[in-house]
This record gives structure tokens, sequence and C-alpha cells, in this order.
């Protein structure tokens, strides 16, 4: 009989009793119900366990769906953030463009302008500087008639002479129209460097004498510059660089305002302006100040468009952002070394030709 009873009913049995066997006859039906009762119990709990097995396979599950779901919205977030700022970053480009674009227009009238005033005056100045030379020859004849007069007729000549202060004159009527070829000549170079400078007539793509532009240029920022530093001019060897002269030109005024900017205030500066070639297909521009110099954090910002440290009004932040465009245009580098209270340095570095494959279409 033993052999049908639950085995834990045995097991308590044989502590009570030795043996199963051993157990007080007459139980065998109350130990049959008992052990009925074990062996629902068992039944009861082998189900309970298997649902709580399925319980948690479901939890299992549904929390792994739960991660999954998550891991998906965390990705469409980032795929969102990543569209955001790449046209973040296409709006900046756009904006950079149109503001290019503004810039160069308005350059182009100027430069138009600039071309049109010049050659208003040339013209006048053309017949001022030839009469100009005409005068003085008469000058020196009527000073050597009125000389001879003297010499001939001392006593006649004399107290006329003396009335009209004769012999500071005759000193100074050369000098006065010396100072005005002079000066003639000073406004010719100036609407030779208007012209220089704008070359509104080139709309092309064409081989440059950088000097010419640099000095040019440098005339035309003159008023800027010579109030605050000395220009030093350190021009190497180079040969003739494919380029839009103008728009270089432009690029070399606007770091050369910098300068006199980053100067202006202290005491008097240094401007060195340097020219090599670090190889036979490169041309460096190389512009130095011992300005205030950029700090660190502002040295990344510099060729941001409307980055600017100067006040509001003063500095349009556009000047090195259009700057960098140039130079990228022309298939070359802008690089700056910057070290605060002793100055800056800029180096341009330029292809002497246009690479074949980044041939663009010229735009005026
Ligand atoms: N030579 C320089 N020395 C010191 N700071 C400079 C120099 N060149 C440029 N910077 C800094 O870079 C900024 C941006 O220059 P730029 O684009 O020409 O704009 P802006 O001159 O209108 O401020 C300037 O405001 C200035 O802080
Ligand atoms: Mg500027």
């Amino acid at each position: 009989m033993t052999a049908q009873l639950h085995k834990l009913l045995v097991r308590q049995l044989r502590r009570a009793y030795g043996s199963p066997e051993a157990a007080p006859a007459g139980m065998e039906a109350l130990l049959a119900v008992v052990s009925q009762a074990y062996a629902d119990a068992d039944a009861d709990r082998t189900m309970i366990e298997r649902s709580l097995e399925l319980m948690s396979q479901e939890l299992t599950q549904r929390n792994a769906q739960l991660q999954a779901e998550l891991e998906e919205r965390q990705r469409a977030r980032e795929a969102l953030e990543l569209k955001s700022a790449e046209q973040q970053a296409l709006i900046a480009r756009l904006e950079e463009a149109h503001n290019q674009l503004l810039q160069s227009e308005k350059m182009a009238s100027i430069g138009q302008l600039a071309a049109g005033v010049a050659h208003e005056i040339n013209n006048p100045i053309g017949f001022v500087a030839s009469n100009l030379s005409t005068m003085q020859q008469y000058a020196q004849t009527v000073v050597a008639i009125v000389d001879g007069l003297a010499a001939l007729a001392p006593l006649e000549a004399g107290g006329l002479l003396e009335q009209h202060e004769w012999e500071y004159l005759r000193e100074d009527m050369p000098a006065l129209l010396d100072e005005s070829g002079d000066g003639i000549r000073r406004v010719k170079q100036i609407v030779q460097d208007l012209k220089d400078f704008s070359h509104v007539d080139e709309r092309a793509w064409q081989y440059a004498d950088l000097h010419k532009g640099l000095d040019s240029t440098l005339n035309i920022v003159a008023n800027e510059v010579k109030y605050v530093a000395d220009v030093e001019r350190q021009y190497g060897e180079l040969p003739e660089v494919e380029c839009h002269a103008s728009q270089l030109n432009q690029v070399f005024m606007n770091v050369l305002v910098n300068a006199a900017h980053a100067i202006k205030g202290g005491p008097r500066g240094r401007i060195v302006v340097r020219t090599s070639q670090p190889d036979a297909d490169h041309v460096l521009i190389e512009f130095r100040d011992n300005g205030s110099g950029i700090a660190p954090q502002h040295l990344p910002r510099i060729f941001d468009p409307f980055f600017t440290t100067k006040p509001v009004g003063s500095g349009t932040g556009l000047g090195l952002s259009l700057s960098w465009g140039i130079v990228r245009d022309h298939g070359g580098r802008i690089d700056v070394e910057s070290q605060v209270g002793e100055g800056t340095t800029f180096r341009i570095v330029l292809p002497v030709q246009r690479l074949a494959g980044e041939a663009k279409p010229d735009v005026a």
C-alpha cells in the first residue's frame, strides 16, 4: 500500500513509526485521502509555477519590445537632430552666399563708380598736367626776360622789381609750379589706383601681377593706415597669378584694414606685407601686424559671417568671411596665427594657375 502513498507522506510515516508499514492499522483510508491531498497540492503548485513562468516570459518579451521601441524612438530623434543640424548648416551656407552676393554686388557698383569717376577726372587732370609743364617753361622764359631787362636797364627796372618783390617771385614761382606738378602726379596715381583696384572691365580670369594689386590697395587704404602704422613691403619674386584681381584686392583691403584697426588706439605700429613663392605652383602673401592680437576663444570664429569684436555699427563681421570665400574660389587657403598683445599674421596661399578641376564659369 505504501507504493501508492505520496512520497512526503511516506517520509512522515517513516519518521513517526520507523517505516510506513509500522503505521497503526485502520488508517489506510485516511492515509489514502491525505496522500491524495498531497498529490492535489502538488498538481496545484505545478500549475501555479507554470503560469508564473508563462507570465514571466510574457513580461520579458514585453520588456524587450519596450526596449526596442525606446531604441527606435531614440534613433528617430537622433536622425531628426542630424537633419536639423544639416538644415542649420545649409541655412548658414545660404546666408553666407547671400551676403557674398550682396557684398560683391556692392563692390561691383563701388568699382564701377570709382572707375567712372576716375575716367571723368582723367581728362581734366591730363590738361592741367600738360598746361602746368608748359607754364613751367613759360615761367623760365619770363624769368630770363625780366632778368635780361633788369640787366639792360637796372636803373629803370630796379624800382619796379623791388616794388613787386621780384627776387622772391622768381624763387617762389618755379617752386609753386613744381609743387603743383607733384600734386597732379599724386592725383594721377590715385586715379590709376582706383582703376587698378576696381578692374571693372575685367570680368574673366586673367593673369595679374599681385604686387601691383597690393600697391594699389595699399594706396587706397593709405588713409586708414598711415596715421596708425608704417607699412613695410618685403616683396619677393612672384610670377603672374591667374585670378580675379579685383577680388583679391578686396581680400588684401579687408586684411589691411583689420590690421590697422588692431593697431589703432595703441602706440604706432608696423604692418609687414611679404610675398614669396613656397613652391613652383603657389604664391604666399603674408600680412603681419603688431596690433592687439586675437583672443584664443575668438580665433576659430573670425571667418564666420557676422563675427565681429568691433562696436555695433563699426564692424560688419563680413570682411574675413568674404575674403575666405574669395580665396577658396581661387583654390587657395587663408590661415591666421595670433598672439594677444603681440600681433597677428594672415597667410594667403594661392595657386599660380587655376586648377582645371576647379574651373568655374566666369561670373562678373
Ligand atoms: N589683424 C587682426 N588683429 C586682431 N583682430 C583681428 C584682425 N583681423 C581680424 N580680427 C578679428 O576678427 C574679427 C572679424 O573680422 P572681419 O570679418 O574683418 O569683421 P570686422 O572687421 O567687421 O569686425 C574682427 O572683429 C577682429 O576681432
Ligand atoms: Mg574687417
